[in-house]
């Protein structure tokens, strides 16, 4: 390095040490005593890409960012997603998707009713998420939990023969699938533009993804955004699908999280399925979630 790069050269920030604590779950880990407001150096980074292929999900404790810091901190892990809601946008950083039963004005500030059903994050995209952050803002004092669980786990205690017989199979999914579901009733979803609807044209993904870090083989199917088996006639199709649903989320695959002020959640997409269990209508609960791209499923 010349002399005038050594003075332009950013120094590396020194590293921070920190704690990765596995929870008493399925999966998952703390992690402790690491500061997300500062740029993480290449070996922070690298164990914390580390913990997050180990252990699915990484529940960061007590920070204090922006939402430049959230975005600048999910890009070290790939491009960003921009959520086809555009209303539930947060202003000028259109890369954090607000969820939130809040209303203010009479209009809701973000999307109320995020995750009511089990699902991976934007599945229903020709290349669905790598993982999600969520960041607490505000958060109930009564329930607002969400649940994980892994589809690894899923998959690997699946009846051998039904392992075999869905591994080369292909599935469905589509944004649009439950939009409009009668539970949503009552409820504000806003009623999708033309352009929207093209934006979420319905894809085909194989049923059994590997995921392409670890080589770990998972079911890519969801309750939410599944709407059928290729190949299938319509009734087995909705049969075996009724079958993988209620295996997907068997209790000892499910962690619940419980969440406490300043949690930021970074889960893997491509091995897990989550659920929101709502609040209360009348306490506030507000998150900001960033979204990952990642590879196309195999
Ligand atoms: C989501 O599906 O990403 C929302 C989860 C939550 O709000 O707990």
């Amino acid at each position: 390095m010349s002399a005038v790069e050594a003075l332009l050269a950013v120094p590396e920030s020194p590293s921070q040490s920190f704690e990765v604590r596995p929870l008493d779950a399925p999966f998952g880990a703390e992690i402790l005593g690491l500061d997300l407001s500062r740029p993480l150096n290449a070996e922070d980074f690298a164990s914390v890409h580390h913990a997050h292929l180990v252990h699915g999900l990484l529940v960061f404790r007590d920070q204090h960012i922006t939402p430049e810091q959230h975005i600048a901190f999910s890009r070290r892990f790939g491009e960003l997603q921009i959520h086809v809601l555009k209303q539930f946008l947060l202003a000028g950083h259109p890369e954090v998707f607000i969820i939130s039963n809040i209303v203010e004005n009479g209009q809701p500030i973000g999307l109320g009713d995020a995750g009511k059903f089990w699902h991976s994050d934007l599945s229903y995209k020709e290349l669905p998420s790598l993982g999600s952050m969520l960041y607490a803002q505000e958060l109930p004092e009564e329930g607002g939990d969400t649940l994980f669980a892994s589809q690894q786990q899923a998959f690997e205690t699946l009846p051998a023969e039904l392992r075999q017989a869905i591994e080369s199979k292909h599935a469905a999914h589509s944004y649009t699938a439950r939009y409009a579901d009668e539970v949503f009733t009552g409820i504000h979803r806003p009623t999708l533009t033309a352009a929207q609807l093209a934006e979420v044209k319905a894809v085909v993904h194989p049923v059994v993804r590997t995921h392409p870090e670890t080589g770990r083989k998972g079911l890519f199917v969801n309750e939410n955004f599944t709407t059928h088996i290729e190949g299938l006639a319509e009734d087995e199709s909705r049969a075996l699908l009724a079958e993988l649903f209620a295996h997907s989320a068997r209790p000892e695959f499910v962690y619940r999280h419980k969440w406490q002020p300043h949690d930021l959640l970074f889960w893997d997409n491509r091995a897990l399925i989550h659920l929101a269990t709502g609040c209360p209508s009348h306490l506030r609960r507000r998150m900001h979630r960033t979204t990952i791209q990642g590879d196309a499923p195999f």
